[in-house]
Formats: C-alpha cells, sequence, structure tokens
C-alpha cells in the first residue's frame, strides 16, 4: 500500500490567544528564530513525504497564501542585485511539492475546517498537521520520526493514527484525551514512536474525568473514511464541529491508533508557550550564525 502524500494545514483560525500580536499579522506568519512558524510545520511535511498540501484559510489571512508564491519583482530585484542565494533561500518549495489553498468561510470548528479540503483531496488518505504545534525541529529528525513514522504505520493498515504525548493533569483541559481500552491509563514520556490502538477520544475534558494522560499533538493522518463522518459531524463541545467527534465514529468501524511523540513540540498558538519557543528558536538561530 502507498503511503499518503496529500496534507490538510488548517489556518483560518483568528488567534485570539495571540492578540495583540495576531490582530494585522496572521499567528501562523508570527517568527520563532529565524522563520514564520509555519515554515516549520510546511518543511516537516515535506520532509515527511508529503507532496500535496491544502491550506484551509480565511480571507483575512491571504498573507499566508502569498508567503508561499514566488513573489517576481521581490526575485527579479534581488537577482539585479547579485542576490541570488537569498532570493534561491525565498523559493524555497520543492518543484514536486504543491501548495493550495481553499476557504472556510465560517468558524465552525476544526472538524469543519478538515472537511473544506475534501474538494482537493478527494478520495486520498491524508494528513493533518495544526500549525499551532511546532515539533522541535532540533530535537526530532522529520524524515524518520513523528509524521514520517505515522505514514509508515499508516500504510501497513490503512489504520488511522494519531501523534499524542502524556501532559500534566493541569493541561489535561487543553487538549483531546485518548482513551485506551476503556481503562484510565498513565503513560510516561520513555516509549516514544510506538503505535497501538486506541478505543475513543474525549475532547476538552477536566481532569478528574480524563480517560488517561494522552493529550492529541496536532498531527494526524486519516483514512479517506474520516470525510463520511465529517460530514455528518454535529456541534458539540463549544458548539463546534470537533475533529474527535468523527475519530470516535471512524473507530466504531475500523482500527485506529495512536503514537507516542518523539522529541518535544511547543505551542506557538499561545502567548506564554509562543513567547518561550520564540527565545528557544532564537538561540538556536543566533548559534547557526555565530
Ligand atoms: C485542537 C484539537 C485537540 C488537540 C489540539 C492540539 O484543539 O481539537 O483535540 O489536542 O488541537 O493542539 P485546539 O487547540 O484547536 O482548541
Amino acid at each position: 500500500m502507498t503511503k499518503p502524500t496529500y496534507a490538510v494545514i488548517p489556518t483560518a483560525g483568528f488567534g485570539t490567544r495571540m492578540l495583540p500580536l495576531s490582530k494585522a499579522v496572521p499567528k501562523e506568519l508570527l517568527p520563532l528564530g529565524d522563520k514564520p512558524a509555519i515554515q516549520y510545520v510546511i518543511e516537516e511535511a515535506i520532509a515527511s513525504g508529503i507532496k500535496n498540501i491544502v491550506l484551509v484559510n480565511h480571507t483575512q489571512k491571504v498573507a499566508i497564501e502569498n508567503y508561499f508564491d514566488i513573489n517576481s519583482e521581490l526575485d527579479t530585484q534581488l537577482r539585479t542585485k547579485g542576490k541570488d542565494n537569498l532570493a534561491d533561500s525565498l523559493n524555497f518549495l520543492p518543484n514536486d511539492v504543491s501548495i493550495v489553498s481553499v476557504r472556510q468561510g465560517k468558524p465552525l470548528g476544526l472538524g469543519h475546517a478538515v472537511l473544506q479540503a475534501r474538494s482537493v483531496v478527494g478520495n486520498h488518505h491524508f494528513a493533518v498537521l495544526l500549525p499551532d504545534v511546532v515539533l522541535n525541529p532540533y530535537t526530532t529528525d522529520y524524515q524518520s520520526q513523528n509524521l514520517a513514522f505515522m505514514l509508515d504505520e499508516f500504510s501497513k493498515n490503512e489504520h488511522s493514527q494519531i501523534l499524542v504525548e502524556p501532559v500534566a493533569n493541569k493541561d489535561i483541559h487543553k487538549y483531546g484525551i485518548a482513551r485506551l481500552d476503556g481503562k484510565t491509563k498513565t503513560l510516561e514520556k520513555t516509549e516514544q514512536n510506538q503505535s497501538f490502538a486506541v478505543t475513543g477520544f474525549v475532547e476538552k475534558p477536566k481532569a478528574d474525568a480524563a480517560p488517561s494522560n494522552l493529550a492529541v499533538v496536532g498531527r494526524y493522518v486519516f483514512n479517506n473514511a474520516i470525510f463520511e463522518f465529517l460530514q455528518n459531524a454535529k456541534p458539540s463541545v463549544g458548539g463546534e464541529i470537533q475533529l474527535t467527534d468523527a475519530i470516535d465514529a471512524l473507530i466504531s468501524t475500523q482500527g485506529v491508533n495512536v503514537v507516542t511523540m518523539a522529541g518535544d513540540s511547543f505551542d506557538a498558538g499561545d502567548m506564554t508557550s509562543y513567547m518561550q519557543a520564540f527565545m528557544y528558536f532564537a538561540k538556536q538561530a543566533l548559534g547557526k550564525t555565530k
């Protein structure tokens, strides 16, 4: 079986947790070191073998589309001045990778956002990468770990793969939480890139009602069948169409696995953790130029 080459990246959200930084600049374009946050996510997708990227975007966030386009005026100007290397570095997408965008006109939730990509993804199986989550490129090997591993696992039996990591009790209410064998489970962050069956997910539970400490990180590889469940999903937690509900429905018809995360990740969609990530990436980028 072949590995999926499509990836959906939902970028339509307003990023209210990042105001005022995200008022006029999409949060995905805020810097982490010497690149905008979303560039790490795109690089991760490409290094993992993704060729067709679908942004699910919003009318006020066209700057993201422009960032991945070629600005030929700027290109010509840089080359006229002999700055070919700089011009080349701006056109970093490989020739066999395409990025297109569709729109999510109404903020109806993550599940609804992913569904908007159906017209481009068609009958292909696909990955979803949430751009708020930036995997640490200095502790993660994009070519073999996490997404690349999940795509490999998927190709064995076409069971959807969902990346998870253990989180502290105080953070459980922010995430989708995995249920394993119907029992409460606590896992340590020792076993990395293990794939095993999951029996369901609970979106943003209270810590004392959580079925485990394994939180959905923001990387998914889906069997195309998920689209049918997204199509039929009703609004739930927060009045939104939740991806986790569609995953639960999928689990009732076919196997779905969780994959434990290797390396570490940053939440670039939350002010405090964005600032921590900003300092970390800036330090790494400064180290490169010394
Ligand atoms: C979304 C998902 C949640 C997941 C999280 C990861 O929530 O609904 O299951 O754990 O991303 O960042 P959001 O952060 O969009 O509220």
